[in-house]
């Protein structure tokens, strides 16, 4: 059986030399849930999964994976990678290559020191489940990538995880599988019901993978939400940047039906507060303008035909925009523009960065541990009080 714990990580915080990894990083995930962490190349994603796992030890912060501290920086608490039941699936999947597929799934269990027999019905059994018993007695070279995957996601599973950790799953895959291995792969995780954390730089591959998200940029959580919440309101410059939204500036003016901006000539309806008269930015995506309609001004400086849409290249007031359209138009057109779900942007520091910020960050954290705290744990597990560390 599969066990299904939350994630509870606290202003976690990773340096390596000068590089500081991870800033004060806080998430909590639901049990069951399927969390995608999204951010681009050298973020911290990785450094974050491995200081779950317990393979790098953070200067700062505290990890609880169900009600059991891993991790606690203040406390010394640190237990080892093979005693928190985290499964891994680690970027390069990295099978042994001189193990068949039935000792590369069989490791960690071995490794536990399980009797052969108990591992024999553990293999078949998760092999039935991934589909994957034809290849127990292949090779590593002999797979192909999709193969490859299962068997590295077979392995993390073997040792039935409390959570499930995978590391940009989908990145070695030639593009043409990457579709039916994320659809097989979403599917896999939900059935087992395992709290998953997927790791990826692919914004849509977040949007579409996960319950909910998170934006991880230079080290820091710059957003948490359903893919919903974070993509219809796209508030945050550097997550607008990430998600490939278009951002332009523009005067606040409050008129009767409520904020608007003025871009290119025109004016247009903004979610979210400024205060009017203001110099303010406003985020969109490409497919929230419609062309040939609407006060805003624009002229159409290139074009690309996508399969399905075409994208358009347009200044408006001097910036550059991207549009995406079914429609033809021609290049060099002048073109009336309509936008909407156009969102102010917020100061460029989220509110944890500030001092004031952190102090009540601080104070909400001292809270929640102490309404999480439940004088009842699991058997077997140390019972570990959050402000008191262990009282067994
Ligand atoms: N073992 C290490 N030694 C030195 N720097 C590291 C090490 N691991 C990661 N880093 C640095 O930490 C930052 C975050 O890296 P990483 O977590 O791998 O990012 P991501 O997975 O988002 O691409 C990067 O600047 C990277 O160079
Ligand atoms: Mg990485």
């Amino acid at each position: 059986m599969i066990s299904v714990d939350t994630i509870v990580v606290e202003n976690l915080g990773k340096r390596f030399g000068e590089t500081q990894a991870l800033r004060g990083s806080s998430l909590t995930i639901q049990s069951g849930e399927i969390f995608s962490i999204v951010g681009p190349s050298g973020s911290g994603k990785t450094t974050l999964l491995r200081c779950l796992l317990g393979l790098e030890t953070p200067e700062a912060g505290s990890i609880f994976l169900g009600e059991q501290v891993v991790f606690d920086s203040e406390k010394g608490i640190n237990v080892p990678p093979e005693k928190r039941g985290v499964g891994y699936v680690p970027q390069t999947w990295a099978l042994w290559p001189h193990m068949k597929v039935r000792d590369n799934i069989a490791f960690g269990l071995k490794i536990r020191g399980m009797e052969r027999p108990a591992i024999e019905e553990r293999v078949e059994r998760i092999a039935q489940v991934l589909q994957i018993g034809h290849l127990l007695d292949q090779w590593p070279w002999q797979l192909s990538g999709g193969e490859q995957q299962r068997v590295a996601i077979a392995r993390a599973l073997i040792i039935e995880p409390r959570v499930l950790l995978l590391d940009e799953p989908l990145s070695n895959l030639d593009p043409r599988l990457r579709e039916d291995a994320r659809v097989w792969m979403a599917k896999t995780i939900r059935e087992l019901g395992v709290t998953s954390i997927y790791v990826t730089h692919d914004h849509e591959e977040a949007l579409s993978f996960s319950d909910r998200l998170a934006v991880l940029i230079l080290g820091r959580i710059r957003r948490v939400g359903t893919p919903h919440e974070v993509y219809d309101n796209m508030n945050d410059p550097e997550v607008a940047r990430l998600f490939e939204f278009n951002i332009l500036a523009g005067k606040t003016v409050r008129e009767k039906e409520g904020l608007l901006v003025e871009l290119g000539g025109g004016r247009v309806k903004v979610i979210g507060d400024a205060p009017p008269g203001r110099e303010a930015e406003v985020s969109f995506s490409p497919w929230n303008v419609t062309l040939g309609q609407g006060t805003v001004k624009g002229k159409i400086v290139s074009w690309k035909f996508l399969g399905g849409f075409n994208e358009y290249s347009i200044e408006v007031g001097g910036t550059l925009i991207r549009a995406r359209s079914r429609e033809r138009h021609q290049e060099g057109a002048l073109v009336d523009l309509d936008i909407e779900n156009c969102v102010v942007l917020g100061p460029q520091e989220p509110e944890e960065a500030t001092a004031a910020g952190r102090g009540a960050a601080r104070r909400a954290t001292w809270l929640k541990r102490v309404l999480r705290w439940k004088p009842r744990s699991t058997p077997g597990e140390p019972r570990v009080h959050p402000e008191k560390g262990n009282v067994r």
